[in-house]
């Protein structure tokens, strides 16, 4: 049998040019314009699963974006992992601040990656994530090592919310029938620091619009006498905080799990430097909500953000008008046990009545989903931390991050399975942002790590 070190030394080319390939495909879901680069990146997600010798690979239809499949099924009598990830991309603006293009992958050195890592869209989130399960599998298949069952799922809409994405599963809930999901989505401290996420964030988007006159006016003529809905709209948003920066909306924080002290304690044991945290920021200071330190305030609590906001005249030079309309994104991060439908309608609630009469408010819900809390005594936790163990030769540390996965709470319901989230990007990756990338020795650790991870739960399980 050979061994994985020698596997990648041996493929580590061919690895990262195949995911250079992926990369270059422009899967943007958010965007309709790239719905045929989204169905391309389908199908060669498809044939990476074909080419690591996987069976029965399948572009599966959906309300949506397909989910693409496939299966080594060695013995029904033996665990399933399922792995998921997702094959979209955000939209890469804003292009002037990349310092090369979005969908040409380059590898350029960096002072956390002097390895090289590798710059595009996707690159960590999640292309070049996903990509090290079907080379780990690979290796497994070809080498005759693969200890237990997996199964794929690679989604195309996880960007935009996963909106087709329950029907889907509730309808083929045998066809992913699993034992235990596998997912690299997320982060880990640093390269010398190993650690897992045992929680996400949920979420709730929404969108507001707030309406004064029925026409832009004449801001000498009017102003001080008709509404303005931009002054409005920021007096409404400053509202939702109050002074120590809780969230104002009633009902809020009546859910919200309380994390005793014990626990608190335990996970302020995790490293954290806050210098420079504030250095790599460039801000003097951080902000959050009184009571709680940075870790807690992304990890444990929920929050409330405006996204963006716009309206009235915002081109060159000055113009004097009071717009009819003003606008808001705003995202609620929650934790468990809040529920993100009844928040929604709790925010809707509260955000009109802090309306004057004068304008007119309408709460418009985008997508959302539920928190997510893995167990750190399940067999899963405990075979991601051996496998880490043994790659990294640290103890890996459990650790919440305040990112949100949506689909996870919902493999819990109709899997009754739990999820490992496997991470093996760093906050500095500058997912979402210009300059994406992924360290390569973090993809090829990645790849090392991850057969361990089959052989300890199988192990486990046996
Ligand atoms: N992979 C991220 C989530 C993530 C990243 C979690 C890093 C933890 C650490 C995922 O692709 C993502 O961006 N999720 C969205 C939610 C979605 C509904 C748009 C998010 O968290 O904003
Ligand atoms: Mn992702
Ligand atoms: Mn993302």
């Amino acid at each position: 049998m050979e061994d994985i070190n020698n596997y990648i030394s041996t493929n580590k080319d061919r690895f990262i040019n195949e995911l250079i390939d992926l990369l270059k495909i422009p899967s943007i879901s958010a965007d309709p314009a790239y719905s045929k680069d989204v169905l391309a990146a389908a199908k060669a997600v498809k044939k990476s699963l074909d080419d690591a010798g996987c069976e029965n690979t399948e572009i599966c239809g959906t309300k949506g974006y397909p989910v693409v499949y496939g299966d080594k099924i060695i013995d029904p009598n033996l665990p399933t992992v399922l792995v998921y990830g997702h094959y979209d991309v955000q939209p890469p603006d804003p292009m002037d601040l990349w310092t090369s293009p979005p969908f040409e992958p380059v590898i350029k050195k960096t002072e956390l990656h002097p390895d090289g890592a590798i710059f595009a869209r996707g690159a960590c989130d999640d292309k070049g994530q996903f990509f090290m399960h079907v080379k780990a599998v690979e290796y497994m298949i070809k080498n005759n090592t693969l200890p237990c069952n997996v199964k794929f799922m690679i989604e195309g809409e996880e960007e935009v919310g996963s909106d087709s994405l329950e029907d889907f599963l509730k309808e083929n809930s045998e066809k992913f029938k699993n034992d235990i999901i596998l997912i690299s989505d997320t982060g880990m401290i640093a390269n010398d620091t190993p650690s897992i996420t045992t929680g996400l964030r949920g979420l709730s988007y929404v969108e507001v619009e707030v309406t004064g006159a029925n026409r832009d006016l004449h801001s000498g003529i009017y102003g001080g006498a008709a509404p303005n809905p931009i002054n409005v709209l920021a007096k409404m948003i400053a509202e939702l905080h109050d002074e120590d920066n809780h969230i104002t909306i009633p009902g809020f924080y009546d859910k919200v799990q309380v994390i005793p002290d014990d626990e608190r304690a335990e996970m302020a044991k995790a490293p954290f430097n806050l210098e420079a945290y504030k250095k790599s920021l460039d801000i003097d200071d951080v902000h959050g909500e009184k009571g709680y330190t940075t870790t807690e305030r992304f990890g444990i609590r929920p929050t409330l953000d405006v996204n963006g906001i716009w309206g009235g005249y915002m081109g060159e030079g000055a113009k004097t008008v009071i717009a009819s309309k003003a606008y808001a994104k705003i995202s609620m991060r929650l934790v468990p046990d809040q529920d993100w439908h009844e928040i929604t309608g709790l925010f809707t609630k509260h955000f009109k009545s802090l309306a004057p009469k004068s304008v007119k408010v309408k709460v418009t819900p985008h997508h959302g989903g539920q928190a997510y809390v893995t167990p750190i005594e399940s067999d899963g936790y405990q075979a991601a931390s051996k496998a880490m163990e043994t790659t990294f030769g640290k103890t890996p540390v459990p650790q919440r991050t305040g990112g949100s996965i949506p689909i996870v709470a919902l493999f819990e319901n109709v899997f009754d399975s739990k999820t490992i989230l496997l991470g093996f990007g760093l906050d500095s990756d500058a997912i979402h942002s210009p300059n994406e990338h992924f360290g390569v020795w973090n993809f090829l650790k990645g790849i090392e790590t991850i057969p361990y991870f089959y052989k300890y739960y199988t192990e486990m399980k046996a």
